[in-house]
């Protein structure tokens, strides 16, 4: 790797563009906002706060420390496990190697969710009890706590290290006391129509998918990513295992693979869900079912 030389004066808009350009050759999609993103890192600042004093140079050790991430950055390890940070639905969280990054979609999931409780009663002010099922980073449940402030969450998630970030974000956002983590599960026989709302993001990558996915995608845990042979089977365990815990009228609603539509709509229907719904993401990809039980 190339050692650090430092340029006029360590100016930010000059180290700025030696970043963009260094990230633009590796390929790295949006140069200009992630090394944006690092600098402010650096600097312990809010992104676009340096140009308030461009003139105001970085320190050596900041400029090294700079130079030093978009290196990193360069060898694809994803800004999120750089920054140990990522923004969910408007929240900052904590996000580490052992929490899968939330994605935008999830967001958009996210979203879904706060407007089906509306469908069934007309009010988000509901007293609902929601099951998150893999909360990662906890940004599921942290965000639906947050918009929903009578709700309680249960969130299961069977990867220690994730669980413990999960509890942090839950501090971090004062919602911790309407949020239950659980390591393995839950005992279901206790919990026959308990909750109003399910909401899944699972492992949905397939053995396939793994082999095709970017390296930035492949810093997140596999057992954030693989979800069985043909991806859906880690979700058709959680059907299996937790239908059962739904309200009768509740609704599950589940991100999933783009091309998982079909199959996923045959395992809701399998549980006897009616009013079974793909929706698709920003994008134009079909990423989202829900149904009614
Ligand atoms: C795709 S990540 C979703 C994380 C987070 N909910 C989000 O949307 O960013 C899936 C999560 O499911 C967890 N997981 C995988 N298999 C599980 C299982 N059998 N039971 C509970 N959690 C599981 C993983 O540890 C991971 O945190």
């Amino acid at each position: 790797m190339k050692s650090f030389a430092p340029c006029k004066k360590n100016s930010p808009l000059e180290l700025l563009r030696q970043a963009v350009r260094r990230l633009r050759e590796k390929k790295i999609s949006e140069p200009q906002a992630e090394a944006e993103f690092l600098l402010a890192e650096v600097l312990k600042v809010p992104r676009h706060a340096w140009h308030l004093n461009p003139q105001k140079t970085l320190t050596r050790n900041q400029a090294k420390l700079f130079y030093r991430l978009t290196g990193l950055r360069r060898r694809r390890i994803p800004l999120g496990h750089l920054t140990r940070r990522a923004y969910f639905m408007g929240l900052e969280l904590e996000a580490t190697p052992d929490t899968f990054l939330p994605r935008p979609e999830t967001e958009e999931l996210v979203s879904l969710a706060l407007k089906l409780p509306q469908n069934r009663a007309g009010t988000l002010s509901l007293d609902i009890k929601i099951l998150d099922l893999g909360t990662g980073s906890g940004c599921i449940a942290v965000a639906l706590a947050k918009f929903l402030p009578r709700a309680c969450v249960d969130a299961i998630d069977t990867s220690p290290p994730a669980l413990a970030v999960a509890k942090r974000n839950g501090l971090r956002h004062a919602v911790s006391d309407r949020i239950r983590f659980f390591p393995d599960g839950l005992a279901t026989q206790d919990l026959t129509a308990r909750f109003d709302l399910i909401v899944t993001n699972p492992p949905y990558l397939s053995a396939a998918d793994l082999q095709e996915a970017e390296p930035e995608v492949l810093r997140d845990p596999r057992l954030a990513l693989y979800g069985g042979k043909t991806g859906t089977e880690v979700f058709e365990g959680w059907m299996d295992r937790y239908a059962l815990t739904l309200k009768r009228g509740g609704w599950w609603l589940t991100e999933m693979g783009a091309f998982q539509g079909p199959k996923i709509r045959r395992i809701f229907q399998k549980h006897g869900f009616q009013n079974i719904c793909i929706q698709k993401d920003l994008s134009g990809f079909n990423r989202f079912t829900y149904g009614r039980y």
